[in-house]
């Protein structure tokens, strides 16, 4: 029993073989205690600086599932104002450094996840993962990103696990040198949210490089083009969506001018009317999801929709990613 190496998972660039991960998430799929003795005697510290439903129940979940016991901290509530830059005069509000937390979580945890999202406020420092680098530079276990602030890799795993579920249970897509047509496109929002659902969709679609991968947007949503290179870009979305499989919805706020958001034209928001451009395509999103302003009902509540299995399959997806780091460890 033998894992890929992964010391960590904080982007795609930490996984040796995505198909490997993704098959191993259908395994525990289908029989979820296949190792249930694999994390005996190990424990995994998930830290939530943000709110969540999804990753953090999934995540536990995912844990016991392998034997581990999970304890949850919600840090920003429940823990010391923690500092993050290195030689800080701590004269302010934080009241202990990570270099001096990091490590003691490194001693009570085999695993150490944690949730942190960008302030939207300076892209430069959102973009250098200060928050999550420090964690794994100062606890000397492998760190799991819970959503970082440009990236959130578990949502995206699970995203794979579901389009590949999909293709599975579709004979119409499992055309010969067909690569399934897969768009992300933009929709409003009532306030501006981080890039790191997208950022993370794209880096994974493009490294997967198994489909067709078209991301539509209006001018001036750009996203980092170190996620999206490789993927089509079009402001028309109407002609994104011609042929579409699958298409996945997210708002995100803007990139180059950081963190705005400039409108919020419900002409954007995914319908009924609009799928109809699409080979009968499967709708996804990651949740949380608002109603009629991001997502028709009448979307969500179709055959249409994968919203449901998708957040379903994120204690697969976590429980392959921690199965691998716990084999690696051994
Ligand atoms: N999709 C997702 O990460 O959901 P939560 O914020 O509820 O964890």
């Amino acid at each position: 029993m033998q894992g890929s190496g992964m010391k960590q998972f904080i982007s795609v660039t930490d996984v040796a073989n995505i198909n490997a991960l993704v098959k191993q998430a259908l395994v525990y799929k289908a029989n979820p205690l296949a190792d249930r003795q694999l994390g005996e005697n190990k424990r995994i510290g998930l830290l939530f600086l943000n709110p969540s439903l999804r990753t953090r129940l999934s995540t536990q979940i995912a844990a016991r599932n392998l034997g581990m016991e999970a304890v949850v901290f919600n840090i920003d509530k429940e823990g010391w104002a923690l500092e993050f830059e290195e030689g800080a005069i701590m004269s302010g509000n934080t009241v202990e450094h990570v270099k001096d937390a990091g490590p003691v979580l490194g001693l009570y945890f085999d695993i150490l996840c944690i949730r942190t999202f960008p302030s939207l406020k300076n892209r430069e420092d959102d973009y250098s993962e200060m928050f999550i680098n420090q964690f794994i530079k100062y606890a000397g276990v492998p760190v799991v990103s819970l959503e970082s602030a440009t990236l959130h890799p578990l949502q995206s795993l699970t995203d794979l696990v579901t389009i590949q579920e999909t293709i599975n249970n579709n004979a119409k897509l499992q055309t010969p040198n067909a690569k399934p047509k897969i768009v992300l496109t933009w929709a409003p929002h009532i306030k501006p949210l981080p890039q790191c659902v997208a950022n993370s969709f794209a880096q994974w679609i493009n490294a997967w490089g198994e489909a067709e991968f078209v991301i539509t947007h209006p001018h001036e949503y750009e996203l980092a083009e170190q996620f999206t290179k490789g993927a089509t870009i079009t402001h028309d979305q109407d002609a994104a969506l011609q042929g579409a499989d699958f298409v996945y919805v997210k708002n995100w706020s803007t990139y180059t001018d950081y963190g705005k958001m400039y409108e919020n034209d419900p002409e954007w928001m995914l319908t009924e009317e609009k799928l109809k451009a699409t080979r009968n395509a499967k709708v996804m999103h990651c949740l949380p999801v608002r109603r009629n302003v991001e997502l028709s009902d009448e979307v969500l509540d179709s055959t249409h929709s994968l919203v449901t299995q998708q957040a379903g399959n994120r204690v697969w997806a976590a429980q392959a990613v921690l199965s691998d780091i716990l084999k690696t460890k051994k």
